[in-house]
């Protein structure tokens, strides 16, 4: 059987995945891509750093030259994270002529558009499969398999460490920063953990997304985000006796011709299927004006699932099947009408408010006041007891309010600071 040479960039978490399933799994890999893909060249930093995979003899190099060199390699799979140097080597690659397959999706956020411009002006691919929910295949299905659709909604959990986190802290009631150091361990969590954590990671995956199912072409930190590096246990708590699970979720809504977007924590009632997803799986679902609602469900990070994309990429782009979808999608380009993104302000959903208030008369009207000016309207309202032998005369009050809109909420927030008998900052999340 004829070899396709294959080169690896990277030799962390996700590039030995891929070298274990390419070099474990040949006959496997071989029958599906109707020839070998054959691995070649792996470029890391120091090649005396153990590995744990057993790589063959010669394959293991430090210089990027013996990739760009060897025209014989035409596939390669970069496997760097961060911006720097990832930018300037998949530059030189596809200059060299290679095809590209890669998990960075802060690169793709950031650099999208030069680099797709890039591989289309040199006839090349990028292949970026394993870029959101690790092993879910939700690229190819939004990009090919509900294409005689108008996507007009995305939901997703699409970050496995801060999902991760959020399962251990109720389940286990395991420390944040235990569980954090857990999630590293286990290859789920980026070299800077922060970009999990604050939400960026989900909100690049949810601009990538959004490119691609509804052709927003959106700086991704314009895109409303915030994260679960300041979630309080109690608030998983309240929700939870409220009948809500909270999770990390990345929303995308087309609305009157615009596209509402946002990653927040999310109130979301236990038996949705959003609520169930736990540890470090991933859920996306997508509504299509033609299928209806669509859920994909399976692990989000960790080696082998994300390699499990990977590895589907590379055979594709040997069988050649990404250089078609790659030419027809036209991701970040100009010829594709871009639809802007909707004032956040603007968007309607319900909200769980948390405030510590002063436990005394007149305060409770005091708040519902303040909503109420705002057009605020109150689905239910639960001043709990103070803590037994407590000191503190304050008490948590957790409000639900109806459907309103985002700048009804946060007007009402900034006129509770005002407030003397108010605590600190109100926690405000959505409610599904
Ligand atoms: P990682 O474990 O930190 O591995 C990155 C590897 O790149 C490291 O081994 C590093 O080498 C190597 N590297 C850095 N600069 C290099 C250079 N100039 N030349 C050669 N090698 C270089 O990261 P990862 O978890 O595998 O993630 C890789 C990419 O996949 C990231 O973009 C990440 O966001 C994405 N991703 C990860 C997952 C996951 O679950 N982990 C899932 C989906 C997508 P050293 O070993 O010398 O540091
Ligand atoms: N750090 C990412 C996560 C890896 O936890 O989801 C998968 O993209």
């Amino acid at each position: 059987m004829e070899r396709t040479k294959i080169a690896i960039i990277g030799m962390g978490t996700v590039g030995t995945g891929v070298a274990k399933l390419l070099l474990d799994h040949g006959d496997r890999t071989a029958r599906h891509a109707g020839r070998i893909p054959w691995l070649d060249k792996v470029v890391v930093r120091d090649i005396t750093k153990p590995r744990d995979v057993e790589i063959p003899e010669g394959v293991l190099t430090d210089n990027l030259d013996d990739v760009i060199n060897d025209s014989e390699i035409s596939v390669v799979a970069q496997l760097i994270g961060g911006i720097e140097p990832a930018r300037s080597i998949m530059l030189q690659l596809l200059e060299s002529g290679k095809d590209i397959i890669t998990a960075n999706k802060a690169l793709l956020a950031v650099h999208g558009p030069e680099l797709f411009d890039k591989a289309r002006q040199l006839g090349r691919c990028i292949a970026f499969e394993a870029s959101v929910a690790g092993g879910i295949p939700i690229i190819t299905n939004i990009g090919q398999c509900l294409t005689g659709n108008q996507i007009t909604s995305l939901r997703g959990i699409l970050n496995g460490t801060c999902n991760f986190i959020i399962t251990q802290m109720q389940e286990t009631g395991a420390s944040y920063d235990d569980i954090l150091q857990e999630a590293q361990k286990r290859g789920y969590a980026e070299a800077d953990p922060t970009l999990d954590v604050n939400g960026a990671d989900t909100t690049q995956k949810l601009s990538i997304l959004s490119q691609l199912a509804f052709g927003v072409r959106e700086d991704w930190e314009r895109i409303p985000c915030m994260g679960i590096d300041t979630l309080d246990i109690a608030d998983i708590h309240f929700a939870d006796r409220l009948g809500y699970r909270i999770k990390l979720l990345a929303v995308a809504n087309l609305v009157d011709g615009e596209v509402e977007m946002s990653v927040s924590p999310t109130l979301i009632k236990k038996g949705n299927p959003l609520a169930e997803v736990q540890d470090a799986f991933n859920a996306v679902r997508v509504r299509g004006d033609a299928v209806g609602p669509v859920f994909f469900h399976g692990q989000g990070a960790g080696q082998m699932p994300t390699a499990s994309a990977v590895v589907a990429d590379i055979i594709d782009t040997v069988v050649g099947r990404s250089q078609i979808t790659f030419n027809n999608l036209e991701l970040w380009s100009e010829s594709n009408r871009p639809i802007s993104m909707a004032d956040a302000n603007h968007t309607v959903d319900r909200y769980y408010l948390r405030m510590q208030v002063i436990d005394k008369p007149g305060v409770m009207a005091e708040i519902t006041g303040i909503l109420g000016n705002n057009g605020v309207s109150i689905a239910s309202i639960i001043q709990h007891k103070r803590e037994n032998g407590s000191s503190s005369e304050t008490v948590p009050l957790v409000i639900m309010s109806h459907e309103t809109t985002h700048g009804s909420i946060i007007h009402s927030v900034s006129e509770f600071t005002q407030s003397d008998n108010i605590e600190s900052q109100a926690v405000v999340y959505k409610v599904l």
